[in-house]
């Protein structure tokens, strides 16, 4: 079920699948995520780490909750379940050593963004492998926030990726710089990371 994943990872480091999550997940997901930001769960995005953190209306305009795999409802379980099978398969065939992962609902309002960027942190390179999960039926085009994927270090080439629902997004976080143009429409989505275990040792 995962083979095609693995085996795209391994060849060129991102990989796009529309398989493995069913219409009833996402919209189970969606619904999760509206009601969360209905109850104004959600806090304007940041960028960096830490005591670096900061909020840069200029660089991201996107709104997120972080997600708890403690307390998961039967939405977010199955979110996690099949993440899990990701993360199992990958590590049996590129040996990544992905230990756990951390992830969020974002929402992009009307004409928010997120400008080039790689998904890690100067210092701090556990997050490994970067999904995003998209749940926005029916997109359009013309409602731009298309996920643009570079697929080389000079950012000649790129791959827009519409945010529609199912689709999955998976990339070597390390390796490709890549941007939200902006949503002329709501739009919504699950992101996670894989992080591998920090080697760093305090001493
Ligand atoms: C991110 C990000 C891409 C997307 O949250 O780091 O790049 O398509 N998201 O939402
Ligand atoms: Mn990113």
């Amino acid at each position: 079920m995962t083979a095609h994943l693995t085996d795209a990872l391994l060849e060129r480091g991102w990989v796009v699948d529309t398989t493995l999550f069913s219409r009833e997940d996402v919209a189970a997901l969606r619904v999760a995520c509206e009601a969360e930001w209905r109850d104004g769960k959600f806090h304007e995005a940041a960028t960096g780490r830490a005591e670096g953190q900061r909020r840069r209306a200029e660089i991201r305009s996107d709104s997120v909750l972080w997600l708890d795999e403690a307390r998961p409802s039967p939405a977010l379980s199955r979110y996690f379940a099949i993440l899990d099978e990701i993360r199992v398969a990958v590590n049996r065939q590129l040996f990544l050593g992905l230990h756990d992962l951390e992830a969020h609902f974002a929402v992009f309002p009307e004409g928010t963004f997120y400008k080039k960027h790689l998904d890690r942190f100067r210092d701090d390179d556990a997050r490994t492998l970067t999904a995003v999960l998209y749940l926005n039926e029916a997109w359009q085009p013309e409602n731009g926030g298309q996920m643009r994927l570079y697929l080389d270090e000079d950012c000649t080439d790129y791959r827009d990726i519409e945010p529609e629902a199912g689709t999955l997004a998976l990339f070597l976080s390390g390796r490709f710089w890549h941007e939200v143009l902006p949503a002329r429409c709501p739009r919504l989505s699950v992101t996670g990371w894989f992080r591998r275990r920090n080697e760093s040792l305090p001493w």
